[in-house]
């Protein structure tokens, strides 16, 4: 692997290492080891203080502040907030001070630094060596995690040792909840006070009314400590001697609690029993207990390469981050596009949940944790009705929103909130692909038709009658290349228009079918007349206008596309990348070039619907013209080109997502890392190389390696059963721990019953 960009990481198959400390990469580093349980997570900042650059950063999933709207032409029908997912309090603190000299690594002499992270267990650990102002050397050990088992648990232990000289080591741990959101709008305090005690605070958002309770409970042995809890801030301290070589270590166990799963009278003696279970089951039992919770998490979804060790932690480095985001266990929650690792999208919804991560999900954690997040939106639909009703649709048409968290629109770039509508086609999708990969189609009764016939109902009234084209058209909109605003036709909406209105109907024939007493409830429910309704989407769909170019052989991404000056994103000069940073946004919008996956979006998720040629065609000319400046993009062309069998293609575009962050190609992962797109990730590896696809109701694989690849393993959760692919040149072996399942293996069906081997 290429590797030029950004060698500071050290490659390890099942670590993130840091071997040096640099002020500089402080705010990066702390997105790169930020730990998260699937309902809170946190930056990777330092317990005890530090003055240095930082982005203090401590989320709890579906906590959230409405930050007013802030614009400078304001639009009607823009939302009046943006939800976002609070910075909470700072629950791992724990100043320390040696000889009364306060430890801060900005402040004294760093001698030696290790941080890793270590994705089998999600532990984060560093040791500091450090010469502090007096001279005085000591060695520091913090390991950190957030217990899977626990969900509300978080533990430090800190350890310092005097190296040269005995020292009075004085240890604070604390709990500071005066914390703010560097990305406030009107500078705002979200958060206010509703009582501190001795060990636990107690705060309620502005506006939302969230409440949020933390506490802890520590122990260091031969301690005594002195409390000094003030306003907001629990503070506990003790003072410790220690010898040369002598360690003290103290263990910190905070509980977190919030009014999504509790009364907030309740929230104090929820924490603090939280806190002191952990107390009393003690560090090395609770650490047993998150090893062996994740172990059963990668047991489930772990990828092995052979012969490409950056490429190796790339892949782990993903699946890890998602691991950490999203586990499936409150229908509440969802997939930020940074995670818990920053404050960069607000930690809310976007169409990347759908488009992307559901695939990982639902092959990885099973089908109840890929049915919440179909229930998420399912959940929020009335609200999807009322923001098209604000937006003068009718009749019950949906438009989910562009960014939620609790189902209203929080967007406010017109382009974007009004005209980036294809994500209502890609919640459509999600519930297609989602029945198809699990065989659920019983969700279409419980949940998927209502949703499926809303947005086919807004896309019915999105349409315009052209009497210039006698056809169908669609005006006004913005592709997933969101470096062309406003236009008509995009080829990509438009036919997921279409498809979201023919699977509509489908699935309402289906549920009339096989669920009629849930038919005739949605069909009250939702005043559903399906002869009529259907009969309009199918004339919407004979109709509808496409645009191609047959000499080409292509379909055109928008009406005038051809017109523009047909640059290649070769021809740029690197100085000018990535476009976004160097050119006004007209001439963004003037020229042909693509932010990220548009016609070829379509053509990765309706691939059955085209032959190769035309996907061939379609490539070759809207790839070269892509500059990729989503982080979204080249993981759905490096499919593509891996379904072309372009292997080459497929893995240098792959690289560009692998170790996005890692290497920090975009000089950005300080706010955070790329969360959804590591979904993207994996399914160049499982869906390009893997070559992975549900045809006809059966799992197929098509492997191909990249050169140089010794192996390839992959696990997938396959109804119920956990199916392990394992690729060599030349040869693919497939193993079932589960019930014999049919399979399609390059071609040629196979049951399978334990074990296949089939040469390449
Ligand atoms: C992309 C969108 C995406 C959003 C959040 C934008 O840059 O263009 O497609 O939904 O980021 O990841």
């Amino acid at each position: 692997m290429n590797r030029t960009m950004n060698e500071y990481l050290k490659i390890d198959p099942w670590k993130i290492v840091e071997e040096r400390f640099d002020a500089a990469r402080m705010k990066s580093s702390e997105s790169l080891f930020a730990l998260g349980n699937g309902v809170m997570g946190g930056r990777a900042n330092f317990e005890e203080r530090y003055t240095g650059p930082t982005l203090q950063g401590n989320y709890i999933g579906g906590v959230y502040y409405p930050d007013k709207t802030r614009v400078g032409w304001w639009k009607n029908g823009y939302p009046e907030y943006f939800a976002k997912v609070l910075n909470a309090a700072f629950w791992i603190g724990v100043d320390i001070s040696i000889d009364g000299e306060t430890l801060d690594a900005a402040q004294v002499e760093v001698l030696d630094f290790y941080r890793e992270t270590d994705m089998r267990r999600s532990v984060l650990t560093r040791r500091m060596r450090v010469r502090m102002r007096s001279g005085a050397e000591v060695a520091v050990e913090a390991v950190r995690f957030l217990s899977l088992a626990r969900r509300e648990l978080g533990v430090v232990s800190y350890s310092v040792t005097p190296l040269d000289r005995a020292a009075e080591i004085v240890f604070s741990p604390h709990i500071d909840a005066d914390v703010r959101n560097a990305d406030a709008n009107y500078d705002e305090k979200f958060w206010e006070e509703v009582a501190t005690e001795e060990d636990a605070v107690r705060s309620r958002t502005k506006k939302s009314g969230f409440e949020a309770a933390w506490a802890q409970a520590v122990t260091l042995e031969g301690a005594e400590f002195r409390c000094e809890t003030t306003p907001e801030r629990v503070r506990h301290r003790a003072a410790v001697r220690r010898g040369p070589g002598e360690r003290a270590t103290l263990y910190k166990y905070a509980g977190i609690c919030s009014s999504l799963n509790h009364a907030p009278d309740d929230l104090v003696a929820a924490a603090r029993a939280v806190a002191a279970d952990g107390r009393a089951a003690g560090f090395e039992a609770l650490l047993r207990e998150q090893e062996e919770a994740w172990a059963a998490r990668w047991h489930r979804c772990d990828i092995r390469i052979e012969g490409d060790a950056a490429a190796q932690q790339g892949i782990r480095f993903c699946i890890f981050m998602l691991l950490q985001t999203y586990t499936g266990v409150d229908t509440r929650l969802n997939i930020g596009p940074k995670g818990f690792t920053g404050e960069k999208y607000g930690g809310v919804t976007y169409w990347d949940t759908e488009a992307y991560c559901l695939p990982f999900y639902m092959a990885t954690a099973g089908r109840e944790v890929a049915r919440e997040l179909l229930v998420y939106r399912y959940n929020q639909l009335d609200k999807a009705i009322e923001n098209a009703a604000k937006l003068g649709f009718r009749d019950g048409a949906a438009l989910y929103p562009m960014v939620t968290i609790n189902g209203e629109e929080c967007h406010n770039e017109w382009e974007i909130t009004f005209e980036e509508i294809h994500r209502n086609g890609a919640i459509a999708h999600a519930i297609r692909n989602y029945v198809r990969y699990t065989g659920d189609a019983a969700y279409l009764a419980e949940g998927g038709l209502e949703v499926l016939v809303a947005i086919a109902r807004f896309w019915a009234q999105r349409i315009t009658w052209s009497e210039a084209r006698q056809r169908y058209v669609m005006l006004g909109v913005t592709g997933p290349n969101e470096y062309e605003n406003n236009v008509d036709n995009n080829w990509y909406t438009s036919y997921i228009a279409c498809w979201s209105m023919r699977y509509a109907a489908e699935a309402a024939a289906w549920v009339r079918e096989h669920r009629p007493e849930a038919y005739a409830r949605i069909c009250a429910k939702r005043a559903f007349d399906e002869a009529a309704e259907t009969a309009v989407w199918a004339d919407i769909d004979r109709r509808m206008y496409f645009g191609e170019d047959r000499e080409r052989g292509i379909f055109l991404q928008q009406d005038g596309y051809l017109d523009k000056e047909q640059l290649l994103a070769r021809d740029l000069d690197p100085a000018e990348r990535p476009i976004n940073q160097h050119w006004s946004w007209d001439r963004i919008l003037r020229s042909c070039l693509i932010k990220q996956a548009d016609v070829l979006q379509g053509l990765y998720f309706f691939g059955d619907d085209f032959d190769r040629e035309t996907l061939r065609r379609n490539f070759d000319f809207y790839e070269p013209r892509t500059v990729h400046e989503s982080s979204l993009s080249p993981c759905v062309h490096a499919v593509l080109a891996a379904r072309l069998g372009d292997m080459a293609k497929a893995y240098e575009l792959y690289l560009r997502t692998a170790r996005l962050d890692l290497d920090d190609y975009n000089r950005e992962v300080g706010e955070g890392c790329h969360v959804t797109s590591m979904a993207g990730t994996w399914l160049a590896v499982v869906e390009g190389f893997g070559g992975m696809q549900v045809r006809d109701g059966v799992l197929c694989f098509a492997p191909r390696l990249p050169e140089g690849w010794r192996s390839l393993e992959f696990r997938v959760d396959y109804r119920g059963r956990v199916l392990t692919v394992r690729v060599q040149p030349g040869r693919v072996e497939v193993t079932n721990e589960g019930a014999p399942v049919e399979i399609v293996v390059l071609d040629r069906s196979v049951r399978l019953v334990d074990r296949i081997e089939i040469a390449l």
